[in-house]
């Protein structure tokens, strides 16, 4: 039985995709749906992915909704140069057969919540947070019923990915990010700090091609992809995994180590547009918004991610 009862927004992008099919390959895991954002990539090559994502996972029951084009008061930046032009460059996966559902994401997530029962939906947010804003924007009713959100963006101790100090789902819209953190929702957050420690080493990897299956390869694909800009950038054995320590904290919370903090996001500042600035010395008043993660059991991690695909 599913303990976890989930809506998943998304820009994939290959760790998305990770992220996507280790929540599919999860029986703790209800997908309620999947809702998209421009990212990684402009929308219509998210929603593409994730609908690529249900049928690679053998789950075209599931319902992919496409939301919001652009930030809220900024313009798009995309990160093709990470993700490739089609945002999953990789592995070779067909056209989508399936199409995204009728209705906008926002409206797919003030739905859900208002008809499912309070406190049981968690958001997982693996991009830019527009469509989340948008929703408790439009549908403040919403905002209570929500249990949690688990989000990966942002960076304290690690700084930034996309500029010193920046993560690039935060830098992305980071007029969202403020609203959400401050919402009055549980957050939980994993950034760089966490997902830096998270290596695709080339052993890990090998995992996957030696699977042999066609989601194994698909994950080897994706995550040899994936780390070829970061490996070039950090000199490190295998890239960052992202957004799949989302779901894995779902899973097994007791791998993670974080605390309490009161967290801001730059917002007027150009030089520092997106920073996440984090009091992890507790050294304001300030409310604490947010539950920062800041390690992990990265062999823990990896194994329950193998653990987990293989299923598939
Ligand atoms: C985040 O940005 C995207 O490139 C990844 O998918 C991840 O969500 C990491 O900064
Ligand atoms: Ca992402």
């Amino acid at each position: 039985m599913p303990t976890q009862r989930i809506i998943i927004d998304t820009d994939p992008g290959q760790d998305d995709a990770i992220a996507i099919l280790l929540a599919f390959a999860s029986p703790e895991i209800e997908v309620l749906g999947i809702t998209t954002v421009a990212g990684n990539v402009p929308l219509a090559l998210t929603t593409k992915n994730a609908l690529k994502c249900c049928e690679l996972a053998g789950r075209p029951d599931v319902g992919v909704y496409a939301g919001a084009e652009a930030p809220l008061s900024r313009p798009l930046v995309t990160a093709e140069y990470v993700h490739g032009a089609s945002g999953l460059d990789g592995p070779d996966l067909p056209e989508p057969a399936m199409t995204p559902r009728a209705g906008h994401a926002v409206d797919f997530i003030v739905d859900t919540l208002r008809r499912e029962p309070a406190g049981t939906v968690t958001l997982c947010t693996l991009g830019p947070l527009t469509n989340i804003a948008l929703a408790f924007e439009g549908a403040p009713d919403i905002v209570p019923r929500v249990k949690r959100i688990v989000a990966m963006g942002g960076g304290a101790f690690e700084g930034g990915n996309t500029t010193p100090v920046a993560e690039f789902n935060i830098l992305v819209d980071p007029h969202a990010a403020q609203a959400v953190f401050h919402a009055g929702v549980p957050v939980t957050l994993m950034p760089l700090d966490v997902t830096h420690k998270c290596l695709t080493k080339a052993s890990r990897i090998q995992k996957y091609h030696d699977l042999g299956t066609p989601v194994g390869k698909a994950t080897a694909a994706l995550l040899e992809f994936f780390e070829r800009f970061d490996e070039r950038k950090y000199g490190c054995d295998g890239g960052p995994l992202h957004d799949p320590t989302v779901i894995a904290w779902l899973l097994a919370p007791e791998m993670f180590a974080g605390r309490d903090v009161n967290l801001e996001v730059e917002t007027r500042s150009e030089l520092t547009m997106g920073q996440t600035v984090t009091d992890w010395w507790h050294v304001t008043d300030r409310p604490r918004n947010v539950h920062f993660v800041r390690d992990i059991d990265d062999d823990a991690f990896f194994d329950l991610l193998f653990e987990r695909i293989s299923r598939l």
